[in-house]
């Protein structure tokens, strides 16, 4: 029988450098999209692909995000006491959505080295790995499209989108043999390359579904640009010695790690709610006609 991916890796201990100074004492992962922490958008995605234990890669100062995953007695009596139900089933929730394990990354020595720190957790079965600040929207989850692809292949999986030339010097990068219109066999993966010596315009932007091969990979993997453990040249190591594909998921994505990402992410998301739409619209105008002056 194959084996079912059951658990998410999250690495979330960067220090969010690009976001300071709102990242100084808050962890990045925390900052809502609306009033959503943009982690919780990351762990539902992971919970609506089947996934029932997700494993966060945190670090100091960001205990703020396994509190999140868990009861908040005194905050939910209180909502309970004043007759709120509904916020207080909503706080009870996040405690229920999945088992959270959290592990410290003492250091932040690159994404590679964070995946590494789940190894204890994961063992010897495939995992998910789903970035802090990678926002995927989609009516399928970009997860649960990536292990669909890992249950029919029983291959790692990359997931890739088309960036501009001029922005591959922001991502890993996809080289490789098309299998159809939206699978690749993978045979070389480069960290921010140049775009003149890109292998491609495919990018990955944070998804990801491993076999636990990976970790060896890893632990093999000497630190790469900017002195950091890049799981790029780790997963490099991986196509090499097995099988490693890449597909072209449905559905949009936003780096909310970069300002200009995150109010993107920000006025989609809000536009889309029914709550919110018109007076969103309302105040775009207000603020267009006032630069108009
Ligand atoms: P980023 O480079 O986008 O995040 O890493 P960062 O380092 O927090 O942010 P900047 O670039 O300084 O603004 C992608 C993801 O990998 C995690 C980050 O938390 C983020 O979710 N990460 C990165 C780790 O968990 N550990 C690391 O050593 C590096």
């Amino acid at each position: 029988m194959k084996n079912i991916v059951r658990t998410a890796v999250i690495p979330a201990a960067g220090l969010g450098t690009r976001f300071l100074p709102a990242t100084k004492s808050i962890p990045k992962e925390m900052i809502p999209i609306v009033d959503v922490p943009m982690i919780q958008h990351i762990v539902e995605e992971a919970a609506r692909s089947g996934v029932t234990r997700v494993v966060l890669i945190t670090a100091r100062h960001k205990e703020a995000i396994e509190n999140h995953f868990d009861f908040n007695p005194e905050l939910e009596a209180f909502l309970d006491d004043k007759g709120k139900k509904e916020l207080a089933e909503l706080s009870r929730s996040l405690g229920r959505l999945c088992q959270v394990i959290a592990i410290r990354q003492k250091n932040p020595m690159g994404l590679g080295h964070a995946v590494l720190c789940a190894e204890p957790a994961v063992g010897s079965e495939p995992f998910a790995v789903l970035l802090g600040d990678d926002l995927i929207d989609s009516d399928v989850p970009c997860t649960q499209q990536l292990m669909d692809i890992y249950q029919r292949e029983s291959a790692s999986v990359v997931g890739v989108m088309q960036v501009p030339p001029s922005e591959v010097n922001k991502y890993g990068i996809i080289g490789g043999k098309p299998i159809n219109t939206k699978t690749w066999h993978v045979q070389q993966l480069v960290e921010k390359p140049a775009p003149e010596s890109s292998p491609s315009c495919w990018a990955i932007p944070g998804r990801y579904v491993l076999e636990p091969q990976v970790f060896d990979c890893i632990k093999r993997t000497k630190p790469g640009r900017g002195g950091e453990i890049q799981l790029t040249d780790a997963l490099q190591l991986l196509a090499q010695e097995r099988r490693l594909l890449a597909y072209a998921f449905d559905g949009v994505r936003y780096d909310t790690g970069d300002r200009l990402g995150f109010i993107d992410a920000t006025l989609a998301f809000a536009l889309k709610r029914s709550d919110l739409r018109s007076g969103v619209v309302v105040l775009l105008q207000k603020h267009l006609n006032k630069n108009r002056n």
